[in-house]
């Protein structure tokens, strides 16, 4: 039942299960454990158009149900293209990200054909003239993926699901180009020190990933699954062989993992083996199968 390589959104990948964005992203050693320990392909910590230090500490805090981040996307900015050189050949997809749709150009510029593909962080809930300033936009969301997709490089584009219609969103990167749709970024959060009486991170705000948060990227997915006609590739708290049944079923082509490896890096493996082997699932014929 092993699938074999799965085409999705002009990238090959060697299953259905990626590293989300972000996580041990940040070195071509860790992605290439990643990808030994059983991942189908990668995404990178996002990159951006000069290094950045990101927000002052504490920037994690572990919560029922998941972890709320705010790292404020810290990234060596072009140096990251020697982390992809022992990488050649693998599926890895480096996540970019801009403040306008000529930054991301110049950053999509650096990595076109030294990685599979790209992915356009259009979606970071905390970072000042990044993120989800720019992906809650349909007519900026649409440039900025046409800024990169028409460089002829594979476009997938992350979007928030801090909006009130993410269809509307997947629709305009669909217009600018896009070759996927992933789904979603982190849900806004905070947590307040009752002790302290102060916000527990130190940027304040931050973004919530992990189990607490399936439930809404299965609804994200499966709105944009109504609206879109490019792949969607599902992402928020995945953590066993059922959840990634359950995405597919919303819609999703594939889906990307990350909160959970924190905790398991043979997390890709274990649900490999129990997806590829569940009874009367075929990963290919099962997308979409929950829509009327
Ligand atoms: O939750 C997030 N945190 N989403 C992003 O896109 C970026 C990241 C960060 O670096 O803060």
């Amino acid at each position: 039942l092993y699938p074999g390589p799965v085409e999705v959104g002009g990238i090959r990948l060697r299953n259905h299960l990626l590293l989300a964005a972000g996580i041990l992203g940040t070195t071509g050693a860790s992605l290439a454990r990643i990808l030994a320990n059983g991942a189908g392909g990668v995404v990178t910590k996002s990159i951006g158009p000069s290094p950045k230090e990101g927000h002052p500490g504490p920037c994690l805090v572990v919560v029922d149900g998941g972890i709320i981040n705010a790292m404020g996307l810290p990234n060596p900015s072009a140096a990251f293209v020697d982390e992809l050189a022992s990488l050649a050949g693998e599926p890895v997809i480096v996540s970019i990200f801009g403040g306008t749709p000529e930054e991301f150009r110049t950053v999509a510029g650096w990595f076109a054909g030294k990685a599979s593909g790209l992915e356009l962080n259009l979606s970071c809930p905390h970072a000042e003239g990044y993120g989800a300033a720019i992906g809650s936009d349909p007519a900026l969301v649409q440039e900025c993926t046409r800024a990169v997709a028409s460089l002829g490089v594979p476009t997938w584009v992350k979007l928030t699901p801090n909006v009130a219609d993410i269809a509307e969103i997947g629709a305009a990167a669909e217009r600018g180009g896009a070759d996927a749709i992933v789904a979603v970024n982190t849900v806004k959060a905070m947590r307040i020190s009752t002790a302290l009486r102060r916000p527990v991170l130190g940027n304040r705000f931050g973004g919530l990933s992990g189990k607490a948060i399936f439930p809404v990227a299965v609804r994200c997915v499966y709105d944009l699954y109504e609206a879109c006609s490019i792949p969607i590739v599902g992402c928020g708290g995945v953590s066993t062989a059922d959840n990634v049944v359950e995405m597919m079923m919303a819609g999703a082509s594939a889906v990307e993992i990350g909160s959970a490896v924190i905790d398991d890096i043979g997390i890709f493996a274990a649900i490999a083996d129990d997806l590829y082997s569940l009874d009367g699932i075929d990963a290919g014929e099962i997308v979409g199968c929950a829509h009327a």
